[in-house]
């Protein structure tokens, strides 16, 4: 019998574990149409604001044969006008997962619950932006600050609360214990690692923030012993990002402990049709290995 890669991260049930990441193609309702249609389990909206955010100027973005480096800066078109995109999603049926920014923990909570009313099915809090002042890592990198955040946001909404995790920090454990103590309902880890790149003609940094968040292969081993500590500490579902461009690399993250993956950089590099790879690779490794489910190869890498 072909094995199932039917998953789902707490009660959100997906057709299959690889999820668009935040922020990838633009995020349009028509681009992430498209990449469901190509095979996607569900995805992540772009990070979106209460206002209309432009963010940085050009050079935003660095390709290099081991991943990216960007800083776009969050820019999106605000709430009020991203409803409608949500809502032609979800007039498709699309596993909606709206991703939200915020300096502040009742603004957090007033955006999740425009999220929920327009129909998402989960929203992911991005508490992990590596270089925007005053939100991402700046206040998700301290426990007190995902608690405070959390809580407020799960006080508001009845949908599912998923928080991004920083791996820019000592112990993203600390952080995820946080997250599931104020009612989480899963660990998204990880955003991108803080780096720089510099042109050696122009002397200076690429990027014209000068620092951005390194994805891609350069960060896969960062992300599974993320998610593997994550889920050593605690009992609520992680879903496992970075460096995800196969059905190989989808399985290291579930053996380590991801119940779903996002994929990101490798959709800029190869297009939608990457899901379409990543499942079908998947499933013949997991046929070559015995496993009949995802659930039945999750977190197996922690029984050795
Ligand atoms: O530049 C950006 O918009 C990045 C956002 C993020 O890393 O969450």
């Amino acid at each position: 019998m072909r094995p199932s890669i039917n998953t789902s991260v707490g009660k959100l049930k997906f057709r299959n574990p690889t999820l668009l990441a935040s922020g990838i193609l633009g995020e349009t309702a028509s681009s992430m149409i498209r990449v469901y249609k190509a095979g996607a389990g569900g995805v992540v909206t772009k990070s979106i604001g209460k206002q209309p955010r432009e963010g940085y100027q050009n050079p935003t973005v660095y390709l290099f044969e081991g991943g990216m480096l960007n800083a776009m800066g969050l820019p999106n078109p605000g709430i009020e006008y991203f409803k409608g995109e949500i809502e032609k999603l979800k007039g498709e049926h699309i596993p909606t997962i709206g991703s939200i920014f915020s300096g502040d923990a009742a603004e957090f909570a007033e955006l999740a619950a425009l999220m929920e009313s327009a129909g998402a099915d989960a929203v992911e809090l991005n508490l992990s932006c590596p270089h925007v002042e005053g939100v991402g890592s700046e206040i998700g990198g301290r426990a007190e600050n995902v608690y405070e955040i959390v809580k407020s946001v799960c006080d508001r909404v009845s949908i599912p609360v998923w928080a991004k995790m920083t791996p820019n920090t000592s112990d993203i454990s600390e952080l995820a214990i946080a997250a599931e103590r104020a009612g989480a309902s899963a660990i998204v880890a990880i955003n991108t690692v803080k780096a720089m790149a510099i042109s050696t003609e122009l002397r200076r940094p690429v990027l014209s923030n000068r620092v951005g968040g390194l994805s891609g292969q350069a960060i896969k081993y960062i992300g599974l012993r993320a998610v593997f500590e994550i889920s050593e500490k605690c009992s609520i579902p992680v879903v496992g990002v970075g460096g995800i461009y196969s059905g190989r690399d989808a399985a290291e993250y579930i053996m380590a402990g991801a119940c779903a993956v996002e994929i990101g950089t490798a959709v800029s590099r190869y297009g939608p049709e990457i899901f379409g790879e990543v499942n079908r690779e998947l499933e013949e490794f997991m046929e070559n290995e015995h496993f009949s489910s995802i659930e039945e190869m999750v977190g197996v890498a922690h029984r050795a």
